[in-house]
């Protein structure tokens, strides 16, 4: 199985990431995760990272793609992945389609994940990652309706996405998301 997660700060990408990874036995690449753990080792590079993340701005392609490259080619020979977070712009959708390409593999369904503003913000302030401030919360949220809602519109045109109500239980949304995939 080949997913992608799309979807708004707070929107369950994490957490559908993990519940579906486990169910379909593939990897969860989440881009923000993978990032961070370049912030841990402490690189240069991982300080350039940090620079973004800290106010919530898109990390520049080149980087993006230089950390989270391997991480999907390994995955996909392994049989298969949860892509949550990535790509998240249009150029970063265009990169992963070639990607695919050249790897001969396609994804399932790119599933949008609809949460309303209000209710992202409540479950991120409830969580309080380091940039879960108030502030940086807004402009995260700005900055994915701005750069990242194209995307809704990109795979719906290739007849390859799947909305779902993302304000349902945690439960409730994986199940959608497993029945729905496996009919494609
Ligand atoms: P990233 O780590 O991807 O963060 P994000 O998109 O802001 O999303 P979150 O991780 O905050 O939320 P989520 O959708 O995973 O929801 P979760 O399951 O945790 O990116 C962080 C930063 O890294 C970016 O700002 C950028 O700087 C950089 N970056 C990453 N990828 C990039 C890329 N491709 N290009 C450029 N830059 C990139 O849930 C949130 C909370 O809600 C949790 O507490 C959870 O328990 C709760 N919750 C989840 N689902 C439900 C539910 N159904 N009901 C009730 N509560 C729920
Ligand atoms: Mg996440």
């Amino acid at each position: 199985m080949r997913l992608l997660l799309l979807g708004a700060p707070g929107s369950g990408k994490g957490t559908q990431g993990q519940r579906l990874a486990s169910h379909f036995d593939v990897q969860h690449v989440a881009s923000g995760d993978v990032l961070r753990a370049e912030v841990r080792a402490g690189t240069p590079l991982g300080r350039e990272v940090a620079s973004y993340q800290r106010r919530g701005d898109l990390v520049p392609d080149q980087i993006v793609f230089d950390l989270v490259t391997p991480v999907v080619v390994a995955a996909a020979a392994r049989g298969g992945y949860i892509l949550d977070g990535f790509p998240r712009t249009v150029p970063q959708a265009i990169e992963a389609a070639d990607l695919g390409r050249r790897l001969d593999v396609t994804l399932d369904a790119a599933v949008y994940l609809n949460v309303p503003d209000s209710v992202l913000t409540e479950r991120l302030l409830a969580r309080a990652r380091a940039d879960d401030s108030a502030e940086v919360i807004r402009h995260r949220l700005q900055v994915f309706t701005k750069t990242s809602s194209p995307l809704i519109d990109y795979y719906r045109d290739r007849g390859i996405l799947m909305e779902v109500d993302g304000s349902q239980s945690a439960e409730a949304i994986t199940a959608e998301i497993k029945s729905r995939a496996s009919g494609r």
